[in-house]
């Protein structure tokens, strides 16, 4: 961009541009030699020699500034798919018994954080981060650790699993889109303490099985507000958390609550939060529903673009996790069964997984296979999704060390 100023404001550094013989010919106070301005000499004599005024190249503002978040998020984005393609990924055999500990240690962590609250003591940004740091260090090395353990991981309680769920998925979409160790660390703790705001109601309609009342349901929807007031009053609580939390029921077409905010009034974190507690909450059992697959739970978020999520943003989402996302128990053209291991961004059909039951779903020595490699995969697909809990399977021994897991070849 070109500028007009006095030579009054010429400094050195700036750049002088010649503009055509036409202007320097109406303004023959113009000063139109191109080129840098080295020092303060040069300037006292531009002025010496009675030029008034002079045409300079103003430096590109940082790109960032101009941005909006949207604009951000599709920089980040462009930048970051490179990026992946050239990321070594740590294995997933190596990473995920260093991803349950510290999946564990959260989810404990959580625990005591909400249970602090309810006994009236204040939350602590520094605990918290540190909580979290686990499960975000497992997030950096390979992703899929952490979705997989968000599903397979059970809890006594869906709050605490819920709330740390959403903090590990909110943690890899935004670890995805190439946040900032920092950035991730804020945005976990956003996801940790979303749903805080429901302690300060009662248990009766928390807890209620029926359908709520209208009453009641209003009263629900005040819990990112009553979130909001908790952490106020926490220590070193950085405000992109309080935004978060107060924002992650607002729907990208202004339906939600509490404000009816849309589309980028409601901050990247509080988008990113909502994606993954409805995420969380469509693939866990409730006492009220089973869990979806989580295919199916991709499949009914896309049909909510442009309604809860932004359709560029949701789309993302579900190139993040991938169709068939780690821990899913999937039916294979043989008949077979297997787990799904490795996500595989470049060719999302084609993970790495392991072949675990027959077509009666008889327990076979597992195989590792990368659907992706013919020779070991040749013909074979993924066909479909497989609900482990209407088969009675469970799949976490197979998640487990070397030590804990049944016996299993191709593991290494
Ligand atoms: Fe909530």
């Amino acid at each position: 961009m070109i500028k007009k100023i006095s030579v009054d404001e010429l400094a050195p550094g700036m750049e002088v541009v010649q503009l055509s013989a036409d202007v320097w010919q109406q303004l023959p106070y113009l000063y139109t030699k191109p080129g840098i301005i080295k020092d303060e000499a040069e300037v006292r004599r531009i002025r010496a020699k009675g030029f008034l005024q002079a045409f300079i190249r103003l430096a590109p503002a940082p790109e960032n500034a101009r941005l909006s978040d949207e604009e951000r998020l599709e920089k980040l984005l462009r930048t970051r798919e490179e990026h992946l393609k050239r990321k070594p990924r740590a294995p997933f055999v190596k990473t995920i018994e260093k991803a349950r500990k510290a999946y564990a240690k959260a989810l404990d962590q959580t625990k005591r954080i909400i249970t602090d609250v309810k006994m009236g003591r204040q939350v602590d940004y520094r605990s918290s981060a540190e909580a979290l740091d686990g499960v975000i260090e497992s997030a950096i090395q390979n992703a899929d650790t952490i979705v997989c353990l968000s599903k397979l991981s059970r809890y006594d309680s869906y709050t605490y699993s819920h709330s740390i769920n959403v903090a590990a998925i909110a943690v890899v979409f935004g670890e995805y889109v190439g946040l900032s160790r920092e950035e991730l660390t804020t945005l976990g703790v956003a996801g940790m303490l979303h749903d805080l705001g429901k302690t300060a109601i009662s248990n009766r309609i928390i807890n209620k099985r029926g359908r709520l009342t209208r009453s009641e349901f209003e009263e629900i929807k005040k819990h990112p507000v009553y979130g909001l007031n908790i952490l106020k009053k926490a220590r070193e609580m950085p405000p992109a958390v309080l935004r978060a939390v107060e924002e992650h029921h607002e729907k990208f077409n202004g339906s939600g609550y509490p404000h009816g905010l849309s589309k980028d009034d409601i901050s990247v974190f509080g988008r990113i939060l909502s994606m993954a507690d409805v995420y969380d909450a469509l693939t866990s059992d409730r006492s009220y529903k089973n869990a979806i697959l989580p295919n199916k739970a991709l499949a009914i978020m896309y049909g909510m673009r442009d309604q809860d999520f932004s359709a560029r943003e949701v789309q993302l989402f579900i190139k993040c996790l991938g169709i068939f996302p780690s821990g899913s128990l999937v039916r294979l053209s043989t008949g077979n069964y297997g787990v799904v291991f490795e996500s595989n961004p470049e060719k999302p059909l084609l993970p790495k997984i392991k072949v675990i039951l027959d077509e009666d779903l008889s327990p076979i020595p597992a195989k590792l296979v990368d659907l992706a490699v013919p020779d070991n995969g040749s013909a074979l697909k993924i066909v479909d999704c497989a609900d482990p809990a209407q088969y009675q399977i469970n799949l976490r021994p197979y998640f487990h060390s070397r030590e804990e897991r049944p016996p299993l070849e191709g593991m290494d």
